[in-house]
């Protein structure tokens, strides 16, 4: 049985003080049936991780360098992030690859990740054109087996499928073209680890539609942006996920 996942990416957005006021109201919510992981801009990570210290909700970063220590004006290495109490980081968000980081950048952070102990959350998504261009699984699957042959399937990881245009947009996928996406994915799998990893899907998710992705056999959380801002609607996805 996969447990199912609800992560909430901030992005870019909060002040130091609103997220970790934004952590206190997440202090109390009901994680026992799910796994809940917040992952805050780099600034926020110190702050955060001491208000979530005492719960059960992990904390991940959002990205991290291709690079260990060393002269690296502005990166941030995983083992910093690993330090700070960081279990896991999101690689290959459509908004990284948007500013550059292709999919030889994606592998590179996906190893980066392994060493330092950190999990990663493999993001893969097409956007508007590749949807209507009927050529959306062969772009997919690509973006999967490049993933892939960074992987150490000996290690825990997860995809999140978030088709772009569904990012911050309102559209969703339909829970059952999400099913049917993240099915083909969990398909590209190597066989002995296919039915024990965990994939999101992301996009427009809330309250009202979480339970609707989670029903289907093949997804296994979400990952969420604009409803993880606020601390009820972040709480109404896990109460929702918690009751799938
Ligand atoms: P929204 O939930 O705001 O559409 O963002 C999704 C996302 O990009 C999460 O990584």
């Amino acid at each position: 049985m996969r447990r199912k996942v609800v992560a909430g990416n901030w992005k870019m957005n909060t002040t130091v003080s609103e997220g970790e006021k934004l952590a206190e109201r997440l202090v109390d919510a009901d994680v026992s049936a799910v796994d809940v992981i917040v992952a805050p801009p780099f600034t926020h990570l110190d702050r955060v991780g001491s208000v979530l210290e005492k719960t059960d909700i992990a904390l991940a970063a959002q990205t991290l360098s291709v690079d260990t220590f060393g002269a690296h004006t502005g990166e941030v290495a995983g083992e910093m992030l690993a330090d700070l109490g960081c279990s896991y980081v999101i690689v290959g968000h459509s908004e990284s690859r948007g500013r550059g980081e292709n999919d030889e950048i994606v592998a590179q952070k996906i190893e980066r990740a392994f060493e330092t102990g950190l999990t990663p959350i493999i993001c893969i998504g097409e956007d508007e054109e590749v949807y209507n261009s009927g050529e959306r699984l062969d772009f997919l699957k690509g973006q999967v087996r490049s993933a892939l042959g960074a992987v150490d399937s000996s290690k825990a990881f997860m995809f999140a499928y978030e088709p772009i245009w569904a990012i911050g947009t309102g559209k969703t996928a339909s829970a059952d073209d999400a099913q049917s996406v993240i099915g083909e994915i969990r398909g590209e799998l190597p066989k002995e680890v296919a039915d024990d990893i965990r994939i999101l899907y992301g996009g427009s998710v809330k309250a009202e539609n979480v339970e609707g992705f989670l029903s289907k056999d093949d997804v296994d959380g979400v990952l969420v942006g604009g409803a993880s801002l606020k601390a009820d609607s972040f709480k109404a996805i896990i109460d929702g996920a918690s009751h799938v």
